[in-house]
């Protein structure tokens, strides 16, 4: 990428086709909205606003809609600011939109705010965000997030509409769960698209998101406990979350009071490389590729590691330093391995501790509740964890987790911290777990929803989206 490209990428400066723009505005200005606000001209807000894009066709769309409107841009850039056209009704300013005082002036005065906002990861230090969250993102929040909050501090809380084009990851990233909550309480949404396709240059999928503010029911409880990825779950046919996830019942507990999980970071990896090979011997090393649901494929199906490919791929001990050795005693355990970036939940057992997880497959390892845990009952507990983590409704409730945080649109990110959320079911787990033992994964997660209270309509809608997707690994490992 040349100069102009790297410092397009630092501002997060791609720009929004004509169609989606299309889409965006004909979603949020109707007739009832432009009719409902007449009494004076519409005031509009693109706080990154590039060429004015989104601004003259909204500016059009009311004019069109039998009112009339003034729309307020800014950018970051000169140059962008500079080379915008000129378009009645449109000014367009140079700033900082997410420091301006200027524009804080004008908090709760704008009809509408629109817009396509830079989307840059919070990782990427040399981002005009600096680095720092001031508008309640997590430390990891995309900017785009910081708009969005920026936006519901800009628009008038009391019937103004936000439409803007964002990272699918807003809709499920816990770094945008404070902003998500923020907006739940005072809006609506009241549409949405997403099509899981890179639409246009930005570099990760995105959505559309349109809500309508309120004063009426001010403070309410967010409806859907602040998670959006209804908006692609509603689209990929994953069925709603089972009720009982939806309650919090202490006494259920959740799967990190029994496991401690956890993934390999970069350092691991590079430590294991000089290790791995077909060696005669050594743990095996599984990757996330070998993993499908109650089955581990290692020497059955062959696998790629730092960009080399192995038939049956071991670690050989005498080979890692000594930071290594004492990272491969530690995971020499009864454990589950749970494959990162796949379209439902596949997890296998490692019932004896033979084997080394690759990267970046998420690990759990039973606690041993008592000091005096035997084997067995920590060999039992792995079972437990593998066997819950394998059932349908586990899969829903993933993808109503991390819905849309995955790299292609129909694989769930499957991380250590969301995973240790997972609320463990509340009835008995022996014939389900006796059931993944004798390699019957649809039985034993017919057994583990029964064991969560599914009612009978909603394990059969379950069932009937997850396997078919189970069937399809299944046809494919064999
Ligand atoms: C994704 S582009 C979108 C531009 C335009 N809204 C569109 O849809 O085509 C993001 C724009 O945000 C601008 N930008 C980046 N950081 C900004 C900031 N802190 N304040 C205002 N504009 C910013 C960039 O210069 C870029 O023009």
């Amino acid at each position: 990428m040349g100069d102009a490209g790297n410092e397009r990428k630092q501002r997060g400066a791609w720009f929004t086709p004509e169609h989606l723009v299309d889409a965006v505005v004909t979603a949020v200005i109707d007739e009832m909205f432009v009719g409902a606000r007449h009494q004076r001209a519409l005031s509009i807000l693109d706080p990154a606003c590039g060429d004015g894009r989104f601004l003259t066709a909204a500016v059009d769309a009311v004019r069109a809609a039998g009112g009339d409107a003034t729309a307020v841009g800014v950018d970051i850039d000169a140059e962008t600011v500079r080379m915008a056209p000129s378009a009645p009704g449109v000014e367009i300013v140079c700033a900082d939109a997410l420091t301006s005082t200027w524009l804080a002036e004008q908090a709760g005065t704008f009809d509408l705010v629109i817009g396509n906002p830079p989307f840059l990861s919070q990782m990427a230090s040399s981002t005009t965000r600096g680095g720092a969250s001031t508008r309640g993102g997590g430390p990891y929040a995309d900017a785009a997030v910081e708009f969005l909050a920026l936006a519901a501090d800009m628009v008038d809380p009391d019937g103004g509409r936000v439409a803007f084009v964002l990272p699918q990851s807003i809709l499920s990233a816990r770094d945008a769960g404070a902003v998500r909550d923020r907006i739940d309480r005072r809006a609506d949404m009241i549409w949405s698209t997403w099509t899981g396709e890179r639409d246009f240059d930005a570099e990760v999928v995105t959505c559309a998101l349109a809500f309508e503010f309120s004063c009426a029911g001010a403070e309410r409880v967010s409806p859907t406990g602040s998670r959006w990825s209804h908006v692609v779950t509603g689209r990929t046919g994953v069925p709603p979350m089972p009720t009982v996830f939806d309650t919090s019942d202490p006494a259920r507990g959740r799967l990190g009071d029994r496991a401690r999980l956890n993934a390999n970071f970069r350092d691991e990896y590079y430590g294991m490389i000089p290790a791995v090979g077909d060696h005669e011997t050594g743990p095996p090393l599984i990757t996330s590729g070998l993993i499908d649901p109650g089955r581990c494929w290692w020497g059955e199906r062959s696998v790629r590691f730092a960009k080399r490919r192995f038939i049956a791929p071991r670690i050989d001990l005498a080979a890692l330093d000594p930071r290594m050795s004492a990272w491969a005693d530690k995971r020499l355990v009864p454990k589950v391995l749970i494959a990162n970036q796949t379209p439902i939940v596949e997890a296998v057992c490692d019932p004896s501790g033979d084997w080394l997880p690759g990267v970046p497959v998420v690990a759990a390892y039973p606690l041993a509740e008592a000091a005096a845990a035997t084997d067995a009952v920590v060999t039992e507990s792995a079972w437990e964890i593998a066997t819950v983590l394998v059932a349908p409704s586990v899969s829903v409730w993933a993808w109503h987790q991390r819905g849309g945080t995955g790299l292609s649109s129909n694989a769930i990110r499957l991380g250590p911290t969301m995973l240790a959320e997972l609320p463990w079911p509340t009835g008995r787990l022996d014939g389900a777990v006796a059931a993944l033992r004798a390699g019957d994964v649809v039985e034993s997660g017919r057994l583990v929803d029964r064991a969560y209270g599914l009612d009978e309509s909603e394990c059969a809608e379950v069932f009937a989206w997850w396997s078919p997707i189970f069937e399809r690994i299944a046809a494919r490992a064999n």
